[in-house]
């Protein structure tokens, strides 16, 4: 079997042309067994299958116990089953093609653990018959947190998975044919430097139910539970053209399991004192609310 590290090189490769060096933007290559530039800036390709572009270590909230959490709650929970198809409705319907003979470069922003972004895929080769969705999909997950993308390349290889910022993309100007953000921070003009004319764009945003369970136990004041998604909403529709949405929600059923997963997960719950763990703890089900916006340059 080849190893994870061979194949993180090849998935390299297909994202080489248009990569370009955190330090100095110059063009990156795969050379001497680095990944380098031609001012002789290197970058480790792990053997754990992901390539680090991050100029410097950074440290965030997000650890390895939480991503592990996260990995078991949307890939075993299947937490945001049907969001997949949802997203590829909203590009088809938009007349996206979705084959055009050659691969669409498509990036994720705050990847996390990679999840949604293996599925989403998985969901295009599926929509597209191709048996090897690489065929119709060149995809890269890119996320600050090395923990992330750790677990990402421990359970998925059909991405090249990346720890770089998402306010300075490694990728030349006019690299990319779409792009998704799920539950994370956006810079729109680093973006759109990346993105070529007429590539689309899917940014998910918390609907005003989103865990509404949970911010029932930890958000004393009523009228501050909502969360509100129009400051989002209009930035965005400010940002892209073309912009429609649409509106995805369920109530999940959790075991005690699942449910100590999702409030180990879960930002909301970080400072939540003994009483309101246990409340939580008690749940049996949790409502998922999202709204997804769809534009494009
Ligand atoms: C709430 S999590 C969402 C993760 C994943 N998209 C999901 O929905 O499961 C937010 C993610 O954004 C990442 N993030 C925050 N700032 C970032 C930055 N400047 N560059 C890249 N990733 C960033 C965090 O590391 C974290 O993984
Ligand atoms: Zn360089």
């Amino acid at each position: 079997m080849e190893s994870k590290r061979t194949r993180a090189i090849q998935k390299f490769q297909t994202w080489a042309a248009d990569m370009t060096c955190p330090i100095c933007h110059n063009p990156l290559a795969w050379s001497d067994n680095q990944v380098r530039c031609s001012n002789n800036h290197s970058f480790d390709l792990a053997k754990q299958g992901y390539v680090n572009l991050a100029p410097n270590h950074q440290e965030t909230h997000y650890n390895k116990d939480l991503f592990e959490s996260r990995y078991r709650i949307m890939a075993e929970a299947l937490l945001y089953d049907g969001i997949y198809d949802d997203m590829l409705a909203l590009l088809t319907a938009q007349g996206i093609q979705l084959s055009n003979g050659h691969p669409a470069n498509i990036i994720d922003l705050g990847t996390g653990e990679g999840t949604h972004l293996h599925h989403f895929v998985d969901a295009w080769g599926k929509r597209t018959g191709t048996a090897e969705e690489e065929l119709a999909v060149n995809a890269l997950g890119l996320d600050l947190a090395k923990d992330g993308i750790l677990v990402a390349a421990k359970h998925y290889t059909n991405t090249l998975w990346m720890v770089a910022d998402l306010s300075q993309i490694p990728l030349k100007d006019a690299s990319i044919d779409g792009a998704l953000t799920i539950l994370s921070p956006s810079n729109y003009p680093e973006l759109q430097r990346v993105m070529k004319e007429n590539a689309w764009f899917i940014k998910v945003i918390p609907g005003p139910h989103y865990l509404r369970e949970l911010r029932e136990i930890v958000i004393a004041d009523e009228a501050d539970r909502l969360q509100d998604p129009a400051p989002s909403t209009e930035k965005f529709r400010a940002a892209f053209r073309n912009v429609t949405s649409a509106h995805y929600e369920r109530v999940v059923p959790l075991n005690p399991e699942q449910m100590a997963d999702l409030i180990k997960m879960t930002p909301l719950m970080w400072h939540a004192d003994a009483d309101q763990i246990a409340n939580a703890t008690a749940l049996d089900h949790i409502t998922i609310d999202l709204m997804l916006l769809f534009g494009q340059k």
